[in-house]
């Protein structure tokens, strides 16, 4: 079959399930992923015939696409600050909004004058604490998560991306104090209500992990209860705590930073104009 062919029956296949313009740009990636095609090779070649198995491969991504399975799933990788990331169903997607809050951090600390330490709390794939050892090479930088596929997952994408990031296993809501302090603790934890469940789209809820995504109606913040706690007592003096945030939730977020005696507070909007990041500096923290 014909490339041309191939892209005209993912469009048939598709177009009822997703935007036009989305079932090219997975044409794209796929052609990319499985036969080493740019893609405007198609626009220069549309009768390039493809063979057997590339066709094969190709029909099979589609089924996984009928069904709603993340195209970053079916090819194994996922882009964040211009490098490659392995994810599979133990960890989260990164998304452009955590891209932006990086973009964020990077600007900030870049101004900084020596080597500071960082700690990303719930670190997955690994996108934020990868993303800041490489754009902030000075800094040391150290991640946590609790599930240790996910450790596995963002070990191997720092040996792909030539970072160094020194990864531990700890569950942040039991955890009370390490032996390093930090300059600046990062989080993006996990924060959807699962009355917000109805409202997402079926390729999250079905396939991405839950431990990643989801706490309960009633205690939506529990994981920033821990997250401030913990880093009011291992921030060390005028360290800065950057988050992303639940949109619907800013200000009861900001109030929880102020309870543990967070200041200078920073709220900022993401590309989308939705409230989804936060600053706080612990002004009191552990002298060094
Ligand atoms: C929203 S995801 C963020 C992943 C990644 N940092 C990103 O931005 O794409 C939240 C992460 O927190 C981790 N997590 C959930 N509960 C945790 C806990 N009690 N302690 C530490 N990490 C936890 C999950 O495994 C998941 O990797």
């Amino acid at each position: 079959m014909v490339l041309k062919e191939i892209k005209n029956i993912f469009h048939k296949e598709l177009d009822e399930g997703y935007r036009k313009e989305e079932v090219d740009s997975f044409f794209y990636l796929l052609i990319e992923h499985y036969l080493g095609l740019e893609r405007f090779v198609l626009a220069l070649q549309p009768n390039l015939v493809v063979s057997k198995g590339e066709e094969q491969a190709l029909f099979a991504a589609l089924s996984q696409l009928r069904l709603h399975r993340p195209i970053q799933y079916i090819i194994g990788n996922a882009h964040f600050m211009d490098m490659d990331f392995k994810v599979d169903k133990d960890v989260l997607i990164p998304r452009p909004e955590t891209e932006e809050l990086v973009r964020w951090m990077v600007f900030e600390l870049s101004a900084k004058p020596h080597g500071i330490s960082i700690l990303d709390i719930g670190t997955g794939s690994g996108c934020i604490a990868i993303s800041l050892a490489k754009n902030l090479p000075e800094a040391k930088v150290f991640a946590l998560d609790i599930s240790e596929k996910a450790i596995a997952v963002a070990k191997q994408n720092a040996v792909d991306n030539d970072a160094t990031v020194e990864f531990m296993h700890y569950d942040i809501l039991n955890l009370d104090a390490l032996a390093t302090k930090f300059d600046v603790i990062v989080s993006n934890p996990p924060y959807v209500r699962e009355q917000e469940k109805r409202t997402m789209h079926k390729n999250v809820t079905e396939y991405e992990p839950e431990l990643a995504l989801f706490v309960p109606n009633g205690n939506p913040l529990k994981y920033y209860e821990a997250i401030a706690r913990f880093a009011s007592k291992n921030l060390k003096k005028n360290g800065s705590l950057y988050l992303e945030i639940n949109q619907y939730l800013a200000k009861e977020t900001e109030r929880l930073l102020r309870k543990h005696n967070f200041s200078e507070i920073v709220l900022r909007k993401d590309m989308f104009g939705n409230n989804r990041m936060m600053k706080g500096f612990d002004l009191n923290g552990v002298v060094y």
